[in-house]
């Protein structure tokens, strides 16, 4: 029965911990000048440094055995054959079939979904072509300079923060726009200066029936009939959707809308028809090479050993400080400003597929699941967060992201900004003791009393673990294989908490409370009987003030 065996493997992991506990991580490296060599994964040029670890070989033999237990090597081989692992929605998670470049048949039930991929990739790059030639146009003949995706959750994050990420790979003179909140600033804000007869919609919606993203886009179609006739809402709006019926229903003409399927999860749908717009902005070429990097991840994914495999460590490790030392959040700080938006998007990876109290068969989970996932781009954190980092009474583990190499910025820049990452999770680790502090303090000339008051305020505790993820720079193939880390890294966690990591029924009641309020929000004239009595305070308060009273 594995749940015994995931128990006695996190036993074992707890007794260790008081075994290892003593010895901090600079003690592992005195102890062993090549850790760096032993304790490092390698996919190309891609190097994840996991030395900066509150771990030895034995740690890693107890994480490992922790991972056989939960029977990771089956649960692996079901992911990728195709299997409903997505047991209360009973679908595949299969977004892999989506950045197959192996020629290899990916099946659901026996019938092989690639044919129908490939027309979509195709239907998809043929569109982007047209677009950024200059051969499809708006209404009035100018060809499209703006992009607005309309979208929400995984079908904003992806798009949003992969065209951060390669704007210089963004074609010269195409701006792209990211329309999420159901707050009308968004749409209001981003539309301002934007010339509408030159500016393609796209509204991507897995299920096309999302508030948010409905109401952005019956507000922006009624901008583009208003301000260039109804006639033009067919050359300015292409959708993205598994909903054909309601996509139609909407009035988007047919050859510009894309599908995809049930079995890519919104989070995950970055690689579908969802990256339309991200398709448009860097072009067929550069799309391609982004899904490749998905590709060779799936393909070390799949057949590394877990003693070799970057995600089953990545996630090990998170297991190990959430499990056992219990850490209630862990930070991602990239040191690489166009990844501004990867710690948001990892947040709904990570939290929307992890965030669980129960386990596949519906039981409660045994141990703590996901984490708090956060971060700010590095140096920006060093002046906010960072001072909790090193001095808080919180351990956070943090994964630094730093290129080799820039794309398209100043070298001197460069270097600085590297400086800071390394500086940074070597401070972590190494911290500042009290006899340091002392020392520093007298040779600066202050007088015992003053050392005496002072020190304490200044000691850094250090021991505080990190990874760091190195690559040659930031190209489109190389975000692709950043997501696919994390995609998998938590699927593994999800696999040795035993929980679905693939749905996400904690944010229906909230929607659901939603649809029941909106009607007594914009109605004053409306009972708020049976509400709860903060509710209705405070729909009874906004009422008043508008009111005027
Ligand atoms: O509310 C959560 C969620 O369902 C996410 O899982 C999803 O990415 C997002 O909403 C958007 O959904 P859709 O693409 O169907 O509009």
């Amino acid at each position: 029965m594995p749940s015994t065996r995931i128990a006695s493997a996190l036993a074992a992991l707890e007794a260790h911990r008081v075994e290892i506990g003593h010895r901090t991580i600079a003690d592992l490296f005195a102890e062993d000048p090549n850790r760096f060599s032993r304790y490092q994964l390698r996919l190309d040029d891609l190097l994840f440094d996991y030395s900066k670890h509150r771990v030895s070989d034995a740690t890693l033999a107890h994480l490992i055995t922790l991972a056989r237990a939960a029977d990771f090597d089956h649960r692996r081989t079901a992911l990728f054959a195709g299997e409903k692992v997505n047991l209360t929605e009973h679908r595949p998670a299969f977004h892999m079939a989506l950045r197959n470049f192996s020629g290899r048949p990916m099946l659901i039930d026996g019938h092989d979904v690639m044919p129908d991929v490939i027309a979509m990739r195709a239907k998809v790059d043929e569109f982007a072509s047209a677009v950024r030639a200059g051969d499809i146009r708006g209404s009035t003949g100018a060809p499209f300079a703006h992009l607005v995706n309309i979208g929400i959750g995984g079908s904003d994050l992806g798009p949003a923060m992969a065209a951060r990420a390669l704007f210089p790979f963004i074609q010269p003179g195409m701006s792209t726009h990211f329309v999420a909140n159901v707050d009308g600033a968004d749409l209001a804000d981003t539309l301002k200066g934007l010339d509408l007869s030159r500016t393609l919609f796209i509204i991507s919606s897995k299920t096309f029936s999302t508030q948010e993203t409905m109401a952005n886009a019956r507000s922006a179609r009624a901008l583009v009939a208003s301000a260039l006739g109804e006639a033009a809402v067919a050359d300015h709006f292409a959708a993205v959707s598994t909903k054909l019926d309601l996509v139609a229903a909407f009035g988007i003409r047919e050859d510009r809308v894309f599908g995809f399927w049930d079995w890519v999860g919104g989070r995950y749908s970055i690689w579908s028809a969802i990256g339309l717009s991200l398709d448009v902005a860097i072009g067929p070429q550069r799309f391609a090479e982004f899904l490749l990097g998905g590709f060779d991840v799936d393909e070390h994914f799949r057949t590394a050993p877990i003693e070799e495999n970057i995600p089953a460590m990545m996630a090990l490790l998170g297991v190990w400080y959430r499990n056992v030392w219990g850490y209630g959040s862990h930070a991602v700080i990239p040191y690489d400003q166009r990844l501004a938006r990867f710690p948001a998007y990892l947040q709904q990876l990570d939290m929307e597929s992890n965030g669980k109290s129960v386990m596949r068969s519906g039981e409660p989970v045994q141990t703590a699941t996901a984490p708090v996932i956060w971060g700010e781009p590095g140096t920006n954190g060093q002046h906010a967060f960072f001072q909790m980092l090193h001095q808080g009474t919180d351990p956070v583990p943090v994964d630094f992201l730093v290129a080799v190499d820039p794309v398209d910025s100043d070298a001197h820049h460069h270097a600085l900004l590297v400086a800071n990452c390394f500086a940074q999770s070597e401070a972590l680790m190494r911290g500042r003791s009290h006899v340091e502090v002392e020392e520093i303090l007298a040779k600066q000339g202050l007088s015992k009393a003053e050392i005496a008051t002072l020190a304490p305020h200044k000691v850094f505790p250090g021991n505080r673990p990190s990874s760091t993820l190195i690559y040659r720079s930031l190209t489109p193939r190389m975000l692709g294989r950043l997501i696919a880390l994390y995609e998998h890294k938590v699927f593994t966690q999800s696999v040795i908490w035993n929980i679905n990591a693939f749905d996400q029924w904690g944010v229906e009641l909230g929607k659901e409370l939603c649809s029941r309020l909106v009607p007594l929000v914009s109605d004053a004239g409306t009972s708020l009987s049976g509400l709860d009595g903060s509710t209705a305070g405070l729909i009874a308060y906004r009422r008043s003030l508008q009111a005027g009273r």
